[in-house]
């Protein structure tokens, strides 16, 4: 098996060998571009779960690609696959910017949890809980890995068009937009988000709140440690918000951040991530060093699920999510906010601006695609967690594919975390 490392977080690589016709499909896109007056080589191609990915360059200096654009749709009818399921657009390769053709595979293959979730859920946790477990004197004498980078959060998106589980650290993320389509997988997308999260929250370094208009959405998440507010003893009450709850909330969420950003201010601390840094050089085991009073300095992930019903219900909330979006990065408060549509009512100007990592999933047009991530795309997607990640490291949309998450892998984390999590 292919695993992959980042820090200390081991996750399954899927691998997928290369279809039969590859090179038969090859030869047709050449053959059809060439027939169309645009002369093109293919130079590579990668398979993966969902899509086929051929990489092509163009031979003659002189074609411009809207002439390779424009001719997806009918490249599509020709492979047989459908005039709207075709993504042309730009890839790394190899180093370079090159162009790629995304063609969906006849069969489907459903992204495994291990690809999202480290492996070895137990091991992972002591390696890493030694590993904090190192004192001052190991961590200067260079024993230990750097500390600033473990203390980092990693949360897993899916894997990459090659099946090679994809990560960012959502502390440089820092807020991000999920939309798409009614059924395009974005609850099941935030579940594996959340999972991911938990998974990879060592100490209890993490929590995640959820507001979850529907109700139905989050349920096995409900009684998790770290999931929920912080009660007086330090301690996440376990419970998903419903949109009558989202106000208080809030409240409770630009509160924190006020009290964080005067405590950084007066006990001079750049920003939360400096201030984490700090608590580990004091030779503490625990990772946490308190923010204050009734905060324990955790990292947290604000969750709202169909943003944009609940804006429309509650139009008061949009003041304190802008203003969590505006100020509360350096606070390590971080928002997730989905919806299904992207409508230039909600998603706007600074509140845009401050979403820097966007996902599209499956949306039913150009204009939606758009809205989200600044370029057409999304609308040719295949559904089902396939989608298109733009965030503050990159302006070339990565196509991604999620993972599903069973009721009985929810469960069964759950446990895990029930059992083994400290504060
Ligand atoms: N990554 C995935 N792999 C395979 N199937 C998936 C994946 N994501 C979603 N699906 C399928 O799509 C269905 C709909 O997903 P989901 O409920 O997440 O959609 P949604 O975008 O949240 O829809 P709505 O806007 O109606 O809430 C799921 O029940 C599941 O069967
Ligand atoms: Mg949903």
């Amino acid at each position: 098996m292919c695993v992959y490392n980042k820090n200390f977080f081991t996750f399954k690589q899927m691998t997928f060998a290369t279809p039969t016709d590859s090179q038969e499909t090859a030869k047709r896109i050449e053959n059809f571009f060439t027939v169309n007056n645009v002369k093109m080589k293919v130079i590579g191609m990668e398979c993966g779960p969902v899509v086929s990915k051929y990489v092509f360059e163009l031979l003659d200096d002189t074609q411009r690609i809207a002439a390779v654009e424009k001719l997806k749709r009918d490249l599509g009818i020709r492979l047989g696959i459908g005039a709207s399921r075709v993504l042309i657009g730009e890839t790394e390769w190899q180093g370079k910017v090159a162009l790629s053709i995304e063609i969906p595979n006849k069969d489907r293959v459903i992204v495994p949890p291990e690809t999202v979730i480290p492996i070895d859920f137990d091991s992972v946790y002591k390696k890493t809980a030694r590993a904090y477990d190192l004192g001052l004197d190991d961590y200067l004498s260079g024993n230990t890995p750097d500390i600033s980078s473990i203390a980092t959060e990693l949360v897993n998106l899916g894997v990459d068009t090659a099946g090679r589980p994809f990560c960012i650290d959502i502390a440089k993320a820092p807020h991000i937009l999920v939309a798409g389509q009614s059924g395009s997988g974005k609850s099941v997308f935030i579940n594996s988000l959340i999972a991911g999260l938990i998974g990879n929250a060592f100490y209890g370094n993490c929590d995640v709140c959820i507001i979850d208009p529907k109700g139905t959405e989050f349920n096995y998440f409900e009684g998790t440690p770290h999931i929920g507010i912080e009660r007086a003893d330090g301690k996440c009450d376990g419970k998903i918000r419903s949109s009558e709850e989202a106000g208080d909330t809030l409240d409770y969420f630009v509160n924190l951040m006020n009290n964080r950003l005067a405590f950084f201010k007066e006990n001079h601390f750049d920003n939360f991530h400096h201030h984490r840094t700090i608590a580990h050089l004091d030779g503490e085991c625990n990772i946490h060093k308190d923010c204050g009073p009734n905060d324990r300095g955790a990292l947290k992930v604000l969750v709202i699920d169909e943003f944009y019903d609940l804006l429309m219900n509650y139009p008061k909330l949009e003041d304190p999510i802008s203003m969590l979006a505006a100020k509360a990065r350096s606070t390590g408060i971080h928002l997730i906010l989905a919806t299904q549509r992207p409508s230039t009512d909600v998603i706007r100007g600074a509140l845009k601006a401050n979403l820097s990592t966007r996902i599209a999933l499956k949306v039913a047009s150009r204009v939606d695609s758009q809205v989200i991530i600044d370029c057409p795309g999304a609308e040719s997607l295949c559904g089902h967690g396939d989608m298109l990640y733009v965030g503050p490291d990159t302006d070339i949309p990565k196509r991604l594919h999620g993972c599903m998450l069973t009721q009985a892998d929810l469960i069964a984390m759950r446990d895990f975390a029930q059992k083994n999590w400290k504060y």
